[in-house]
């Protein structure tokens, strides 16, 4: 029995140090000391010695499982130390490896624009008001003077959404929200997106943007206008530009007109870029007609206003030359990158 038992620690001891993983060792553990252990079967085999050896026997037994456990104990702790050393070597951290580099962004050409168009404005006074894209006839045509049956709405066919919705093809929607909702004066700039159902070349696209202006108070007049608009485009173009005013039609401007800016290619003497006239249209503008005036409650004999509607697409276009409105909305970011 003493030899057996000895036979038992010595091999259990040399298995214990080639135990190479936690799964083996717990194996191991419940073939030695588990209930069907070998262990176990030699502590029941005590029944057979004679009474008078078992109680130095038993004594023996449990000093060698003591001895047994206190290994696997130790084993275990090595183990576990050599587990969560290989962890800590596996997540280390360079903290010293150069960064990822990650690409920056940058506002697209026509929101730089935007941005400075905006600060001149706010210089002089303006605010700067949202609009709907979505939009009624109403407020698209109806309110701007533009009856169903005029020729304009032929040149502003848009994107019907129902019979009375639609997609709208200008921001001079504004003025009417606006003058609906606020007491002149008023001094207002809203830019946004409009739509067109135009075939896409170099010059036209389906959706572009546009700046809307409107200034409504007492005794305003075509000179305020003029001022308004020569102080932007020289804070905008250079201070030796100058603009013309050409007489336009629009419903809801009356008297209208189209306003053009002396080329910076040229300046003025005719170019490719003006294509020999000196001169680059950028807005249409008017003094507000007084039938608009009246369908949003301001009273036309007290006060008077002018409007503007700058297209944004052509103040970038002409402002870093570029020749494609496409190059604008393709989102190709060789081009892109030129303006970060
Ligand atoms: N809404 C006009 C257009 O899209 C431009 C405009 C705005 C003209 C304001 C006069 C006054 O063509």
């Amino acid at each position: 029995m003493e030899d057996k038992l000895e036979q038992l620690r010595l091999q259990t001891m040399q298995r214990l140090e080639n135990v190479s993983g936690k799964k083996e060792l717990e194996e191991l553990r419940v073939e030695v000391l588990g209930k069907k252990g070998s262990l176990t079967a030699l502590l029941r085999g005590m029944g057979s010695l004679p009474a008078e050896e078992r109680p130095r026997v038993g004594q023996l037994v449990n000093k060698v499982r003591k001895q047994i456990e206190q290994r696997f104990d130790e084993i275990e702790t090595q183990l576990d130390g050599i587990i969560r050393q290989k962890r800590l070597e596996s997540e280390t951290l360079d903290i010293t490896m150069p960064g990822k580099k990650h690409e920056i962004g940058s506002l697209h050409p026509n929101n730089q624009v935007l941005e400075e168009l905006i600060d001149i404005f706010l210089s002089m006074g303006f605010d700067v008001v949202d609009g709907f894209e979505v939009e009624s006839e109403y407020y698209n045509f109806e309110a701007l003077n533009v009856s169903s049956d005029h020729p304009a709405r032929d040149e502003q066919d848009t994107f019907y959404i129902t019979d009375n919705l639609l997609l709208r093809t200008q921001t001079s929607t504004a003025q009417i929200r606006t003058m609906e909702q606020t007491k002149p004066p008023i001094r207002i700039i809203s830019p946004g997106r409009v739509y067109r159902s135009d075939e896409v070349d170099a010059t036209h696209s389906p959706v572009f943007h546009q700046v809307e202006g409107l200034v409504v108070d007492k005794g305003i007049t075509m000179c305020d206008l003029k001022g308004v608009l020569q102080q932007f485009v020289r804070e905008m173009y250079g201070p030796d530009l100058n603009i013309r005013f050409r007489p336009s039609f629009f419903p809801f401007t009356e008297p209208s007109v189209e306003v053009d800016v002396s080329c910076s290619e040229c300046a003025g003497k005719g170019c490719r870029v003006c294509k020999g006239v000196g001169w680059i249209e950028i807005l249409g503008a008017g003094m507000v007609h007084p039938k608009v005036l009246s369908t949003c409650g301001i009273n036309p004999d007290e006060y008077t206003g002018f409007a503007f509607g700058v297209g944004l697409d052509r103040l970038t276009m002409t402002r870093h030359k570029i020749n494609d409105i496409r190059l604008l909305f393709e989102n190709d970011l060789r081009f892109l990158k030129q303006f970060g």
